[in-house]
């Protein structure tokens, strides 16, 4: 067991000195969770394959699911990729710092660890000033995915980080609720047409301004394949099982569901005045950024309420919706529920 540090920085102005304490441990070989703009991060030297192999034990996460790699400035692009096409080069001025991540060609220098074997890798410079100062420090690219234990939900504060990381890693950097709370887009560049890989922060239609048509913007199309190899794991799950549910079934049952064992996660419309501890509002479908900034918060207070299981509001597939949706069905295993005959039919 690791003794964790937990040291609180202000998420807009870092006090240089704490953020030199986590970069040292960086600079050994250690680990360290610290907040971005999307979820919380748990970072280590990407260029050291030791450091970077920590990640994987710490998360329990499959060593075949490759890591993202942050940097702070356009130098650090060149240690860690090769061949950046000129159009995503200017992607990259528009959109960095920023919740979008590129895949490209990979460069020797990053450890076969930390790719997975894969002769790419996944790139982004994050808008959040800790995570900047820390790489900057650090003098090192970082290997960071999202501070979770594998399969849990992201963490979307440094207390999401401590349920579930320790007395596994170093240092826990606390700068707040991160901004977005849903992880960054990843887009495959490395052939003509660009290809979305996973949608997030950054919504589709604001990326193709830059890159043009995007394929697959539908969530699932390139689940289990190959090119992304996170996909096929088990993700954002709570302890209970969850299903999908469309808001006007949760309308209806609202009243119904009040005296079961059912945990309701939805918008704040559609609880309307059932504020009962059963029912965890998520935000209002005026701001679906608010929903999406709540989204995995909410996951996890479902594990807290001690229901036989959970129902999740389905929403539109568009704008931050297809990131949130996708999260929402993974969250659920795509398992959903359906109204036939006024009973309530799980599939
Ligand atoms: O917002 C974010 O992207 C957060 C913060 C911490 O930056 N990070 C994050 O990392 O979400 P992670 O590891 O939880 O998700 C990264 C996803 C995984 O599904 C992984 O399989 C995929 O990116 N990925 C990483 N490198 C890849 C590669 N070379 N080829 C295909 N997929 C890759
Ligand atoms: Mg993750």
């Amino acid at each position: 067991m690791l003794t964790t540090r937990l040291i609180k920085v202000d998420p807009l102005r870092p006090d240089r000195r704490s953020i030199g304490d986590a970069a040292t441990i960086i600079k050994n070989g250690g680990l360290v969770a610290f907040p971005t703009e999307t979820v919380y991060g748990l970072g280590a030297n990407a260029l050291d394959a030791a450091a970077s192999s920590k990640i994987f034990f710490a998360k329990s996460r499959p060593t075949d699911n490759p890591l993202i790699v942050h940097i702070a400035d356009k130098k650090q692009l060149k240690i860690v990729a090769k061949e950046v096409p000129k159009h995503v080069i200017k992607a990259m001025d528009s959109l960095w710092p920023g919740p979008i991540s590129f895949l490209l060609k990979k460069s020797d220098k990053i450890p076969d660890t930390v790719t997975a074997g894969l002769n790419t890798v996944v790139v982004r410079m994050p808008a959040h000033p800790v995570a900047l100062e820390l790489i900057k420090q650090s003098g090192v690219p970082i290997a960071a995915p999202s501070a979770n234990l594998s399969t849990r939900p992201s963490p979307t504060s440094a207390e999401h980080v401590m349920q579930d990381l320790k007395g596994r890693i170093d240092m826990v950097l606390d700068g707040g609720d991160a901004f977005f709370g849903i992880e960054s887009t990843i887009v495959d560049v490395t052939s003509h047409e660009p290809v979305l890989l996973r949608p997030g922060a950054i919504t589709v239609e604001e990326l193709s301004k830059y890159l043009g048509k995007i394929i697959a913007p539908n969530s699932n199309v390139r689940e289990g394949a190959a090119v992304a190899p996170g996909m096929k794991y088990r993700h954002y799950a709570p302890n209970s099982p969850l299903y999908v549910a469309e808001k006007e079934f949760l309308k209806e049952s609202m009243n119904a569901l009040e005296n079961e064992r059912v945990g309701v996660l939805c918008s704040k419309e559609t609880a309307a005045k059932h504020k009962t501890k059963n029912v965890i509002v998520m935000g209002s479908e005026k701001d679906m950024y608010e929903i999406a900034r709540n989204l995995f918060a909410s996951l996890r207070k479902l594990d807290e309420l001690k229901v036989n299981f959970g129902l999740i509001q389905e929403f539109e597939d568009k704008g931050i919706g297809l990131a949130i949706m996708n999260r929402i069905r993974k969250a659920s295993s795509h398992k959903a529920v359906a109204i036939e005959n006024r009973y309530l039919r799980i599939e």
